[in-house]
């Protein structure tokens, strides 16, 4: 069984935040609202869900958007719902797999952010979608195949978030535990190298 993290790293995590989001990113599957839920939780934060405030602003929900509006129309509302949520300070906010693919709002959370990836391979992420049908973009006559296309055409670009941590099939609890261990290494790291975005 993995380390759990400890009170320590809880208080190096917190102090980390600096008034900044936890900003969750990945794809569809990788446990983002359930993981994050969970981590807000534990660090005495709220948790917001990207994707929830959306569909509250229209007023229903993704599945219907895309079909009545197309993605293109939800994109644009996924960018300024995220712009606003930014807005918000020290929270944990989970973000729609697409979200991060979007120039501005990846500068938004680069700038204003502590973005983790929460990166899982296509067994786990299929094995978790695969329970709902809710999700537009997986509504093709071969979702693992989507999915591996996704896998390919975002990974590159996921892996500019602060920290990434690889998702395991193992308890929610187990991963939050180790998304705070790895949140504070990297105050760790800068404090070892301050200014620098390198890890
Ligand atoms: C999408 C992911 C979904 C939702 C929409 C599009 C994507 O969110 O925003 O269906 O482009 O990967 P989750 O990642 O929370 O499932």
């Amino acid at each position: 069984m993995a380390k759990r993290s400890t009170s320590r790293d809880l208080e190096t995590a917190k102090k980390y935040l600096g008034g900044r989001p936890i900003v969750l990113v990945g794809l569809m599957g990788a446990g983002k609202t359930s993981i994050g839920r969970r981590l807000a939780d534990k660090m005495g934060l709220s948790f917001v869900d990207a994707d929830h405030e959306i569909e509250a602003a229209a007023g229903k929900s993704i599945a219907d958007i895309f079909a009545e509006h197309g993605e293109a129309y939800f994109r644009d509302g996924e960018r300024k719902v995220i712009a606003r949520l930014m807005e918000n300070g020290e929270q944990v906010l989970a973000t729609g797999g697409g979200a991060y693919m979007n120039p501005d709002t990846r500068a938004r959370i680069r700038d204003g952010g502590i973005s983790v990836w929460l990166k899982a391979d296509l067994d786990l992420l299929m094995k978790r979608v695969m329970k709902r049908n809710d999700r537009p973009l997986l509504r093709t006559a071969d979702p693992e195949a989507t999915m591996r296309k996704l896998i390919d055409d975002r990974y590159p670009v996921y892996a500019e978030a602060d920290i990434t941590v690889e998702c395991r099939d193992v308890q929610h609890a187990q991963m939050v535990n180790e998304v705070l261990r790895a949140i504070a290494r990297k105050a760790a790291q800068d404090r070892v190298q301050p200014g620098s975005n390198e890890t």
